[in-house]
């Protein structure tokens, strides 16, 4: 069976206090809701020691991911946070390859494995995102683009290593414009890119979760979440939204 995540990325949004005071108003509103989906946050790093104390002492559900992480796990790297850092102040995913991350900072497909070899060696789990431009879905090049993304990095992992990994698939014309992916359009993909993860990992692809992202809210995730092959959403916006985040989760 594969695990349904609603997973919440804050990018660089709120302070700290603002941070924890979402944090406290998310995990007073999931502590009752079904254990069934796993419901994670991804907050900026220098919150990220803060509210990880603050889920222990509250024995939280939620499981915190960071946004990014260095390429090395230590070393002469001014600037950059290392994936063991990462995993020692209580992160269990990292967040992979987003599409800000390979637009502004030029990040490779060859840089994401391996950032995604470090954080599973540091005992965590990559949410690696994919996803194709506009101008690249209007010359039908969107499944070139998916499936270079996945087999320039993923093909080159272990099977025990990608039943470690969920895939965000994020539409990059999708993300933060308020333009979702019709269902339809989501499905065609997912199931796309679960074919693709099965021609090398025939017995990984049933159980590897694929979440959709891009403008996913309230309003629409149901009916994104009532797919087959959609596991559940990386959020944006909506995530620093107690309200709507938890709406969300609760669309399964
Ligand atoms: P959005 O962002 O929900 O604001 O579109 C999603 C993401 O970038 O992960």
């Amino acid at each position: 069976m594969r695990k349904r995540v609603v997973a919440g990325n804050w990018k660089m949004n709120t302070n700290i206090e603002e941070g924890l005071l979402l944090v406290k108003e998310i995990d007073h509103l999931v502590k009752d809701l079904s254990q069934e989906t796993g419901v994670i946050i991804a907050p900026p790093f220098t919150h990220l020691a803060t509210i990880s104390s603050l889920l222990k002492s509250e024995n939280s559900r939620i499981l915190l991911a960071a946004q990014n992480c260095a390429d090395h796990q230590s070393g002469a790297y001014t600037g950059e946070v290392s994936p063991n850092t990462l995993a020692e102040i209580g992160c269990k995913y990292v967040i992979i390859g987003h599409s800000e991350r390979r637009e502004y900072y030029s990040e490779t497909n060859d840089l994401l494995l391996r950032k995604i070899e470090l954080v599973l060696k540091a005992n965590m789990s990559p949410i690696y995102c994919i996803g194709e431009r506009l101008e690249e879905r209007e010359s039908n090049r969107h499944f070139d683009v998916v499936s270079s993304q996945i087999k320039e990095v993923l093909y080159n992992l272990s099977e025990e290593e990608l039943e470690k990994v969920i895939i965000a698939y994020e539409p990059v014309w999708a993300i933060g414009t308020g333009k979702t992916a019709s269902s339809d359009q989501a499905e065609e993909m997912h199931e796309f890119i679960r074919g693709i993860v099965a021609d090398k990992f025939p017995s990984c692809a049933d159980n590897i979760s694929i979440l959709y992202g891009g403008s996913c809210k309230p309003s629409n995730a149901q009916e994104l979440f009532a797919r087959k092959n959609v596991d559940g959403g990386l959020i944006g916006g909506a995530s620093l939204s107690a309200v709507d985040f938890v709406a969300i989760i609760k669309s399964f």
